[in-house]
């Protein structure tokens, strides 16, 4: 007789992490792009990968080495270990891009996985599974991408261990314009470039200016929010991996941006505006500045939005 196994489809979508001061901590999740996985329980024990759609044939469907197999198989190590799990994946990200590729496809493959077990597990152990499938994509398990792709909207995550999510308010009319140039940049040689140790004066630069960006988010003062997105520790280290990078911030700043700065590892650039037409304007700055630095690529103007979630009929 054959069993029917239906499948579970889940959408997470793209992030900006960082933000400027705060590196590895605090991210946003956008409305319009992601990655889609689909899950369904398989028979051999253990997270597999059947397919993968949109990559190129770039990335692995070895279980061992692809970030939502190994997000899913750390759900199944941790709450149902003889369950199995099968995924097809359907890239909507590019790799190496900034947009947080590898962390939608573990967020995407963990709701998938749990609504397909019917776990209901809690978000903070989706981003721990997922966090864990970062740390095999580019050898850190940072949480600023899983995180706001899981949980939607901006979060900062102060701690790891214990995992602490602290979900930030997204003030009233605020514009996310993401621009990503036509030249990858690996997360891994991202974060080879940054210095081991900051001077004093850049950590406490850096941490006030975090602070002053959550306060900024708490009383919805966009220009606030502008000025605290500064970056002296990872951005000037990573600004060079970027053709073009500095004269697009440069111009976007000119134009009236309420910041500019790296998307994640990059080279993503991302502007905050306080208006849509001044974000589509950004979209055409960072359009022409990246063709006369010879990496033309494409962006988009967006919002904040919410998290991963299943996209299928529900099972029962
Ligand atoms: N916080 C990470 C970094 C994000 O900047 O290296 C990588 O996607």
């Amino acid at each position: 007789m054959n069993v029917v196994r239906p499948w579970v489809e889940a959408f997470a979508p793209a992030t900006v992490s960082n933000l400027g001061p705060g590196f590895d901590c605090l991210g946003l999740a956008l409305r319009e792009r992601g990655d889609t996985v689909r899950a369904r329980k398989g028979e051999a024990p253990g997270a597999s990968v059947l397919r993968i759609e949109g990559d190129g044939g770039r990335l692995p469907l070895d279980a061992a080495l692809n970030t939502a197999a190994v997000a899913v198989q750390h759900v199944l190590d941790r709450f149902a270990p003889k369950a199995s799990i099968e995924l097809e994946l359907k890239k909507g990200l590019p790799l190496g891009s900034g947009l947080g590729s590898s962390g939608a496809s573990a967020a995407a493959a963990v709701v998938a996985a749990d609504a397909a077990l019917g776990l209901n597990l809690p978000q903070d152990a989706l981003v721990q599974a997922a966090r864990h499938a970062e740390g095999v994509a580019c050898g850190s398990p940072h949480p600023d991408n899983v995180a706001p792709a899981i949980v939607g909207g901006m979060v900062l995550i102060p701690s790891l261990e214990p995992l602490r999510l602290v979900p930030l308010p997204t003030p009233e009319g605020l514009w996310v314009t993401v621009y990503t140039p036509g030249c990858e940049v690996a997360t891994a040689d991202a974060r080879a470039v940054l210095p081991k140790t900051v001077p004093v004066a850049d950590a406490v630069g850096q941490a006030a200016r975090l602070g002053m960006l959550v306060h900024a988010l708490h009383v919805g003062d966009l220009r606030m929010l502008g000025e605290a997105v500064v970056d002296t520790i990872a951005e000037p280290h990573r600004a060079r991996l970027i053709p073009g990078y500095l004269d697009a911030k440069v111009a976007c700043l000119e134009a009236g941006a309420l910041c500019c700065s790296i998307s994640g590892a990059g080279p993503t650039t991302f502007a905050l505006t306080a208006d849509e037409s001044r974000a589509k304007t950004m979209l055409e700055i960072l359009e022409e500045q990246y063709t006369l630095a010879g990496v033309p690529g494409q962006g988009l103007v967006d919002q904040v939005g919410e998290g991963a979630r299943v996209t299928s009929a529900p099972l029962h």
